[in-house]
């Protein structure tokens, strides 16, 4: 079967980053699942859809007209690549997160991602319910300083403004809403190597991993 690369882990950890080099060495297929969770929050933004509006949030999500780029997301046309980035989203997208019939809606959309020759899987739930047979799984962690310090540094150099202070607030309260929560709660899935971040450079990230891929 088509390999798959599973990284977890929470928000800021370096996932993305790391996913991104790693699926570009190995000529593999990229999964930002968390960027399927902030379109789904940016079209119920702009359709005035509540959080706890389940049915009307599922059908967004399953209905969902997008387009991964290289470099790009386009949604119905737009590119909402910078948009989807904003912090609001990704506290808006952690709130509709919870909701079950959200997350089966886009199960299928991130099974079509699985195309040769092999795909690296970025999110919360890659290696413990979306693809649990992958054979590499790695859950990615660090502090919530190091942590708040990359998504400041990635927020000012899209343009956005930000304060490390209230950064660390909402990725706090994020990250224990995606660990408390009853539908896939972020946990390190079973055998997945465990890797620490917060005093790591890329390269060596990525290194990590790839070397996981060979054994
Ligand atoms: O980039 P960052 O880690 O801040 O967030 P993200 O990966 O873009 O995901 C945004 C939100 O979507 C997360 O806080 C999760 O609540 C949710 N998410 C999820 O539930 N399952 C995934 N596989 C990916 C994201």
């Amino acid at each position: 079967s088509i390999p798959v690369v599973t990284l977890d882990g929470p928000t800021a950890s370096g996932k993305g980053t790391v996913a991104a080099r790693v699926a570009a060495t190995l000529g593999y297929h990229l999964l930002d699942s968390g960027a399927l969770y902030r379109l789904t929050a940016l079209s119920a933004t702009r359709a005035g859809v509540p959080s706890d509006a389940v049915d009307a949030l599922a059908s967004l999500a399953a209905g969902l007209d997008v387009r991964f780029g290289d470099d790009t997301i386009e949604m119905g046309g737009e590119d909402v690549s910078r948009a989807i980035r904003e912090e609001a989203i990704g506290l808006f997208a952690s709130a509709i997160a919870v909701h079950q019939p959200v997350r089966d809606a886009l199960v299928a959309r991130q099974h079509g991602f699985r195309r040769a020759p092999g795909l690296v899987a970025d999110g919360r739930d890659m290696g413990s319910v979306i693809f649990p047979d992958a054979p590499v799984k790695v859950f990615l962690t660090a502090s919530v300083e190091a942590r708040a310090a990359r998504r400041y540094k990635q927020l000012k150099e899209k343009g956005f403004s930000a304060n490390i202070q209230d950064l660390s607030e909402a990725l706090r309260e994020r990250d224990a809403r995606d660990t408390a929560r009853a539908a896939a709660p972020l946990v390190a899935p079973q055998g997945a190597h465990r890797l620490d971040t917060s005093e790591m450079m890329v390269d060596q990230a990525v290194e990590s991993v790839l070397g996981w891929c060979r054994d």
